[in-house]
């Protein structure tokens, strides 16, 4: 299961909502349920309803998540992020608008660079050294939270124009630091956290990058760009590269369609210079679909996002299609003897 952010939690607590959510789709036989973004820093949410992992308080509540995926025979993964210069929405249903300091449930917000993200948007304030610092303790800190509440795959989000997503496009990036201008300065930032993360992540469990593979902007962040970063991600000891793409820049044209972002997934899969494991993300709603991807070796993980909101027993129906196999959650099982 993608992560899929459910603005429904308070103060960064996960409520009933999550676990019944994410329960039913351990239920469903999904083998890993990433849980939504979940915010390293109060100032991160993309909006007030965000899961947070800043607090040791959030811990418990998420716990009793990972126990319910566990017993379902699923794994439990999250995802950890801050939204920089996103952060800061009101967000009710389909609709959302920015929020500013004065408003209610707003805040200032944070970026590499203070440019606003679109003309409705705030200004961010410019991180300053300390800052980056700050940030990179709260990465490390939620990875270690994330530990404590038993997830078994830790997903750092560096995708969609947030936070650390900013830091690598050189749209969002105008520093002229050690942390902006060349390749090697505007990725610097992602692998300091992932150095301190894997201080207190256990060597024998995954770590997962999410990127955006490209900006589909002029002048903005290229696949080739994404080719060079996944090597060093997996020389640096990254396992999982999960290749999604956009959200840098409001408006950007994107092609849209089946299978849209595969193309970026596999051209990293089929780079001859890294065995790191490639996950897909992107309308891949059909079992077919996902297993002819695996088959061709354009990618080893499906990332299901939408699919799973509306189906819940997507895969054990896909089970059903591709292996004529019933698989039900054991309470069922003598419904269908
Ligand atoms: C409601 C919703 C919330 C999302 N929240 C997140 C998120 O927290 N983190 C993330 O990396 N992507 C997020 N995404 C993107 C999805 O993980 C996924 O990449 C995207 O929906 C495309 O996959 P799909 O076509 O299977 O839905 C979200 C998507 C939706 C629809």
């Amino acid at each position: 299961m993608s992560p899929m952010c459910m603005y429904s939690a308070v103060d960064g607590f996960a409520t009933d909502w999550h676990l019944v959510h994410y329960g039913s789709r351990a239920m469903g036989g999904t083998g890993t349920i990433m849980i939504e973004a979940a915010a390293v820093r109060a100032d991160g949410r993309i909006a007030v309803g965000d899961l947070g992992i800043y607090k040791d308080e959030h811990i418990e509540g998420l716990q009793r998540i990972t126990k319910f995926i566990r017993e379902q025979g699923s794994v439990p993964a999250i995802q950890i992020a801050h939204a920089g210069r996103k952060a800061s929405n009101w967000v009710s249903g389909a609709e959302s608008k920015t929020l500013f300091p004065e408003d209610k449930d707003g805040w200032e917000i944070i970026a590499p660079s203070a440019i606003a993200f679109s003309p409705e948007s705030q200004i961010p304030k410019e991180m300053d050294l300390e800052e980056i610092q700050n940030i990179q303790n709260a990465f490390a800190d939620a990875a270690e939270r994330a530990l404590k509440a038993g997830f078994e795959l830790l997903e750092i989000h560096s995708a969609h124009g947030y936070l650390l997503n900013e830091f690598l496009s050189p749209l969002t990036n105008k520093r002229t630091d050690d942390y902006g201008g060349s390749f090697e300065n505007r990725t610097r930032m992602l692998f300091e956290i992932i150095e301190k993360v894997k201080k207190v992540w256990p060597s024998d469990l995954p770590i997962a990058v999410r990127i955006s593979a490209t900006d589909w902007v002029e002048g903005g962040w290229t696949l080739e760009d994404s080719i060079k970063l996944s090597r060093k991600l997996s020389e640096t000891g990254v396992d999982i590269v999960d290749v999604s793409t956009g959200g840098s820049i409001p408006n950007a044209k994107i092609p849209v369609g089946a299978g849209y972002q595969l193309p970026f997934a596999s051209a990293i899969k089929k780079d001859k210079n890294n065995s790191v494991f490639v996950g897909t993300v992107g309308l891949i709603d059909s079992s077919k679909q996902a297993e002819t991807i695996l088959a061709n070796g354009d990618a080893d993980f499906i990332f299901v996002g939408r699919e799973l909101l509306r189906n819940p027993y997507f895969s054990l129906n896909a089970t059903r299609e591709l292996r004529a196999q019933n698989i039900e959650p054991k309470p069922y099982e003598i419904a269908f003897k």
